[in-house]
Parts: C-alpha cells; structure tokens; sequence
C-alpha cells in the first residue's frame, strides 16, 4: 500500500520517529514517502497516512494540527495511525498527550494513537524555549525507545496485512 508519513518536529527528533516508523513499513512491502505536513499538496496516491507531531506546551505542533484540519475529508476516507511525542511524565500516559488529541483522533478517524518519549537538548533551543523549559522536570537527553517505536510500526504492518490479504481474496 502507499504510505504517507508526515511528522510535525521543531528539532527533528519527532521527524526521526517518523522515518523509523517508515522503514519498518518500508520492509514489510509498501511504498513509503515521507513529506512535512505543510508540504503536502495531494492524498490521491495515498491509501494510508501515519500523522506524528512533538508536544509543545501540551499541544501539537500548529503544522500538525492544520494537516488534520485541511484534510480532515480525505483522511476520513484513509487508514490513518496518529503518534505524539513528549517528555512529560506526570503522570506517563497522559501528560505527554495533548490536549486536543480526542478531537484530532476523531477529525481524521485515527485507527490508533501512541505517545513516544521524546529528546531534549537544551543546547539546541531558542532562547524563548529555553525559558519555557526552565521550570519544567523534563531531563536533558534522548528518552526515544526506537524499539517501542518499531513494535508499533510492526502492529501497524500486520493491520494492513489483514486488509491487503481481505482486498486480494
Ligand atoms: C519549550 C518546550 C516545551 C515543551 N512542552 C512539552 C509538553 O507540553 N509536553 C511534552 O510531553 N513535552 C514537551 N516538550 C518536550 C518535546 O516535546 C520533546 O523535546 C520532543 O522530543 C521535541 O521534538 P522535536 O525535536 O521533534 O521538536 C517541550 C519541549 C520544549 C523545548
């Protein structure tokens, strides 16, 4: 199947996610493209979208949140994964999901969700972000599981197996 995977990253952490996402799909036989979501100009050779934005100040990315809203029709019409990703953990699962996630999810009917820690490195931050951060607990560091990130990936995979093998018979 033709798989779009379009992340909204400040720093390129999320972006990296993304591709790691794409090359399990990659191996498992679709035909992967990877694009920011303000550079997209067309779902039509789209049968699947993996939607991915970091978490800033408990949203999504503004280019995230504009993707799901300007294609919101196509996407109902598309299988479509949504990922985040973040460091907040107080408590896990819920701090580093955004708040408007419930509504995206629904927008552009998501098959699923999954948050990913994320990475930080304040030597790369605007002074703005830096200042942000500065009372936030979040640790230094590059907190991404890539092997969670590739077990979705996988799940993702043998979803679509079900649905190509369903299309074939
Ligand atoms: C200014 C600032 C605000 C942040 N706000 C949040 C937040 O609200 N929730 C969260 O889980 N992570 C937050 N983070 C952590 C980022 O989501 C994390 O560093 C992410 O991996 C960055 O991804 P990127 O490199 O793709 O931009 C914040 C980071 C910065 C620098």
């Amino acid at each position: 199947m033709r798989v779009l995977i379009t992340v909204a990253s400040r720093h390129g952490a999320t972006a990296e996610i993304g591709s790691a996402i794409g090359r399990v799909l990659t191996e498992a036989g679709h035909q992967v493209v990877e694009s920011a979501p303000e550079e997209v100009t067309s779902l039509d050779d789209v049968d699947v979208v993996v939607l991915g934005s970091a978490v800033y100040t408990a949203h999504w990315l503004p280019a995230a949140r504009e993707f799901a809203r300007q294609w919101q029709d196509e996407l109902l019409a598309r299988r479509v994964w949504v990922f985040s990703s973040g460091l907040a953990t107080q408590p896990a699962a819920s701090a580093n999901s955004p708040h408007e996630l419930l509504a995206l999810r629904e927008r552009v009917g998501a098959l699923g969700h999954r948050s990913f820690a994320g990475r930080l490195q304040r030597s790369e931050l605007a002074f703005a972000e830096r200042a942000l951060i500065a009372g936030a607990r979040a640790k230094e560091g590059d907190h991404r599981d890539f092997e969670a990130v590739a077990a979705w990936a996988r799940d993702i995979a043998g979803q679509l197996a079900v649905v190509r093998e369903q299309t074939v018979a």
